[in-house]
């Protein structure tokens, strides 16, 4: 699977969103999430961020800050998220489940990007 990182947070370009021609990138408050394990590995969102923020995760550097992304990402799906008292698992389409309007821990703990 493909796997945003850090660049997005509080940037939220949502290019990639356009482009995934599955639906399978959602929104938090203030980053998005590849869904794992509905991503198809097509690329496309990759190319479409300005700021660089997505990568195929074999082509993920087991040391950077993103790869540890990966693993939020599933957290981020399989995990109950605060305000929600299950967890998303697949919804099957970021457009109909809407905004979902919170983060992960590890997400929500980043500092603010300054504009
Ligand atoms: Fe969509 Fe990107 Fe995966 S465009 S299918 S999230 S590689
Ligand atoms: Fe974020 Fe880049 Fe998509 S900034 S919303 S990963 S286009």
């Amino acid at each position: 699977a493909y796997v945003i990182g850090e660049a997005c947070v509080d940037v939220m370009d949502r290019s990639c969103v356009d482009d995934c021609p599955i639906d399978c990138i959602y929104t938090g408050e203030r980053k998005l999430y590849i869904h794992p394990e509905e991503c198809i590995d097509c690329g496309a969102c990759a190319r479409s961020c300005p700021v660089d923020a997505i990568t195929w995760d074999r082509d993920l550097d087991p040391a950077s800050p993103d790869s540890t992304h990966l693993a939020d990402a599933t957290a981020f799906f399989y995990q109950p998220l605060p305000g929600r008292s299950s967890p998303l698992r697949e919804p099957g389409g970021a457009a109909d489940l809407g905004p979902v309007g919170t983060d992960t821990a590890l997400v929500a703990a980043i500092p603010r990007q300054e504009a």
